[in-house]
């Protein structure tokens, strides 16, 4: 069985930007590979943070991943710095890597330019780190957004430039993009975002989600009830093509808003009915979840058990390589 990677930044709250653009996609893929999904606060840490609620907010986000659907006895959900060979291979890992590469790559350019006054090591050494990630796993498959897809790119280059020089011992990874890669904001006017305040959270409440969806925009030519409209021009069809399973999205929400047959009012909770058909579930079990903080913990402390075990053993065999150690048994 192949081995699949991913991670994400405990830095807030999931929406359904994160629900549509990637967790959904690791649903079906966690059964299909040998699934390692992990809440990585070293990377979160490169960036201006408080240390007060990093491990609340790591926490959370494994809670939330779990409610989510992440199946709590098959995929290895872990928490990144309680495994200690991802920093140890990101070290061995910058001294084959040339630094130009890296002041090369899109996210530390648009991260150095909001964050003029920390500019750290760690923000330029943050795609070595992600490389490490998925390489201590010897993974094949990273399922994440289309902005992840340069960093995928630069840990096969890493995994070739290690191979070459010490022997063939990292396989060469792919990113495997979801249908959705790129959720709009309830603005319609940037992509979903939590830094941006424009997303929908997948633990908020029915009336929270109402009162940002009654007053979003949506086609701007349905100025009255009966001006008819067109839905691929409208930000609320782009999130009922999500939820709305046909053949409601095409008889009651287009037909509806080309024929004016239907108000925006109408579309919007007939939207706000079908996601919360998603969402609820997802509520009631991370109110489950949280009734049993105890057990989760305990799964996530075995989880980073295995992850120890297997990334000491690529340590090992890449420490062998580099003549780095006495030849332990690997
Ligand atoms: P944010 O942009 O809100 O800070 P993250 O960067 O933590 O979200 O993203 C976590 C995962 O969710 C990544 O795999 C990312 O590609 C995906 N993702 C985030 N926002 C969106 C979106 N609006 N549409 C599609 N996918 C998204
Ligand atoms: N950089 C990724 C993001 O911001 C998170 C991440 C860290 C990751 N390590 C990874 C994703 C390894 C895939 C594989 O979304």
């Amino acid at each position: 069985m192949k081995v699949l990677f991913t991670g994400i930044q405990p830095t807030g709250l999931l929406h359904i930007g994160n629900y549509y653009g990637a967790i959904r996609n690791w649903l079906d893929l966690q059964y299909k590979y040998d699934s390692y999904i992990s809440v990585v606060d070293l990377h979160a840490i490169t960036i201006e943070y408080d240390p007060k609620d990093m491990r609340d907010n790591s926490f959370e986000l494994a809670l939330g991943l779990f409610a989510c659907g992440l199946d709590l006895k098959k995929t290895k959900l872990f928490i990144q710095s309680e495994v200690p060979g991802h920093a140890e291979l990101t070290w061995i890992f910058n001294t084959i890597t040339p630094l130009g590469e890296l002041e090369r790559m899109t996210q530390f350019k648009d991260k150095a330019k909001q964050h003029r006054k920390n500019v750290n090591v760690g923000l330029l050494d943050y795609p070595v780190l992600q490389a490490a990630d998925i390489l201590i796993y010897k993974g094949e498959i990273v399922p994440v957004g289309e902005d992840q897809v340069q960093h995928v790119e630069f840990t096969r280059e890493v995994a070739r430039r290690f191979n070459a020089r010490y022997g063939d011992t990292f396989p060469e990874c792919q990113a495997e993009l979801t249908a959705t890669p790129r959720v709009m904001g309830i603005d319609g006017d940037s992509k979903m975002s939590k830094s941006k305040g424009n997303f929908i959270g997948i633990l908020e409440s029915r009336e929270d989600i109402w009162e940002k969806l009654a007053p979003a925009p949506t086609d701007p030519a349905r100025v009255k009830r009966s001006d008819p409209g067109t839905p691929e021009k409208c930000n609320i069809y782009s999130y009922h093509q999500l939820a709305t399973p046909e053949p409601e999205l095409t008889e009651y929400v287009a037909e509806g808003c080309r024929t004016a047959g239907i108000g925006c009012l109408d579309c919007k909770r007939k939207l706000l009915e079908n996601l919360m058909k998603v969402l609820d579930p997802i509520q009631e079990r991370y109110a489950t979840l949280s009734t049993k903080k105890g057990e989760v913990r305990d799964i996530l402390d075995r989880n980073a058990d295995v992850c120890r075990k297997v990334s000491g053993q690529t340590i090992l065999e890449v420490k062998e390589r580099m003549g780095l150690t006495p030849i332990w048994k690997i």
